[in-house]
């Protein structure tokens, strides 16, 4: 049998063979992949398969693709990239990305802490609390770790949480509260569909749950869950649980009002509607979850994900001191500085608006081309993205290539009973915001091309 050809690099000592191999592993087109970490994902097939499906920077194209070129232009200082439009991470502002080269700074010297503590501040305004009681974190770490911090911090081992199933993610913020001991009660609704009030009802009503757990928005399936009737069912029917939001695909673009809506934990991460790279877990908890957490009976199931460590952090960050218990990540915290000064330069419920705005838009056009969304009505589909039904025989790997070759980039399905069937496309954050730039009807566009493009050379 030949060698490889990673063998043969490896036994080739010539310094153009080695400098392949070095650089290989940051060519992701001439990489082949192993099998992502979730079985059903096949968000790796929107990777170009080959070398004909390269992306090209408009700057290149014919003069056809001219109208991208402004768009290019208004893209920036970054270098020419497909515009990423997968449900996160999103696209980021030039001053989002220059606040990734912030220069080194002590994470106790004076000037990161004052930063850090304004960003902690400013989480209060994004979330919509005033209660001073309330207690904002930003972690190193990813949205998983939200999830971590709930189980390890507001349930105890043996006790109940209802996780209310809208997608994918649920399964997994199920699997977490498991792993702490938790008895987790998944209430499943059909895809594209979340689970109704009344049925949400006679659960609370047959046993005692500490908390219930909604995904605002699940990723997996472009469903929007209710959480102004939800917490005022809670508080009818079972006022003691903690209602827990995972807000990862909706802190930044849907409307979440902590203090309004009562909610106990919001949990959601830089990289979607904040518009900020991934990287740091977000969350607030309110003045009862604290209450809640003071009065465990056994002590946190976690060291890295403990409250008793990261709690006097924060409120010693905020109040502009150093502190430390791990060390966090000084240019990530200065990016996100940014993203959230941008962000709060109009009142959040403009930007609500404009990401409700931006999705009708790209629904309207997804009906126009004649396809289906996963989210069964207008009511539960989600602002911050679409999940989209590819027409009867078309895959993912058919189609993603085609829009790669555009400069646009899409996910493939993340629902393990249908991943192959549909696709998503994320609209949030500074493309959705900044129409000027043109991705979201670049995106539109060429979602139209590639389809009739495959299926024309499918003879369909
Ligand atoms: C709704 C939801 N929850 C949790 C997560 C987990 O976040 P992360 O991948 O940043 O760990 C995601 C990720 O996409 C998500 O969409």
């Amino acid at each position: 049998m030949p060698p490889s050809r990673t063998s043969r690099s490896l036994a080739d000592p010539s310094p153009a063979s080695r400098l392949s191999l070095i650089s290989r592993h940051l060519d992701s087109t001439t990489t082949s992949y192993p099998p992502i970490n979730t079985p059903y994902s096949i968000e790796r097939d929107s990777s170009p398969s080959s070398d004909s499906d390269h992306y090209t920077p408009h700057l290149t194209q014919a003069p056809s693709s001219r109208r991208h070129l402004h768009t290019s232009a208004r893209m920036s200082k970054q270098a020419a990239h497909p515009t990423l439009l997968i449900p996160g991470p999103i696209e980021v502002s030039d001053e989002v990305a220059a606040s990734m080269s912030h220069f080194a700074q002590s994470h106790v010297g004076q000037p990161f802490v004052n930063t850090f503590g304004e960003t902690l501040s400013m989480l209060r305004q994004l979330f919509q609390t005033t209660n001073p009681k309330s207690q904002p974190f930003a972690i190193a770490g990813s949205g998983t770790l939200g999830w971590d911090l709930v189980a390890a911090n507001l349930v105890e081992p043996g006790e109940d949480v209802l996780v209310l199933h809208s997608g994918y993610f649920a399964d997994s913020f199920a699997d977490c509260l498991t792993t702490y001991g938790a008895k987790a009660t998944q209430l499943k609704a059909p895809i594209g569909d979340r689970p109704q009030l009344p049925e949400i009802e006679k659960a609370l009503k047959e046993k005692k749950y500490k908390a219930v757990t909604v995904t605002h928005v699940d990723t997996s399936t472009g469903v929007l869950s209710q959480i102004q009737p939800l917490s005022d069912l809670l508080q009818r029917v079972s006022p003691e649980t903690l209602l827990i939001v995972d807000g990862v695909c909706s802190v930044g673009g849907e409307s979440l009002h902590f203090d309004d809506m009562r909610i106990d934990f919001a949990l959601t991460a830089t990289q979607k509607a904040i518009g900020c790279p991934p990287g740091l877990s977000i969350s607030m908890a309110s003045e009862r979850a604290m209450d809640v957490f003071k009065s465990r009976k056994s002590p946190p199931g976690s060291y890295y994900a403990s409250f008793k460590n990261w709690v006097p952090i924060m409120q010693n960050y905020e109040a502009k001191k150093p502190s430390y218990f791990a060390t966090p990540p000084t240019q990530l915290v200065q990016a996100l500085h940014t993203a959230l000064t941008q962000l709060l330069a109009k009142p959040v419920a403009d930007r609500i608006a404009q990401h409700q705005k931006v999705s009708r838009k790209v629904k309207k056009a997804v009906a126009d081309l004649g396809l289906k969304q996963l989210a069964t009505d207008e009511d539960n589909a989600a602002n911050t993205m679409t999940a989209i039904y590819l027409p009867e025989g078309l895959t993912p790997p058919e189609i993603l290539p085609g829009l790669m070759q555009k400069g646009v980039v899409f996910a493939g399905g993340l629902h393990k009973e249908i991943a192959t069937k549909y696709i998503r496309f994320g609209h949030m954050g500074v493309s959705a915001m900044d129409e000027g730039r043109g991705e979201i009807d670049k995106a539109i566009e060429a979602l139209g091309q590639s389809l009739k493009e495959v299926q024309q050379a499918k003879g369909q």
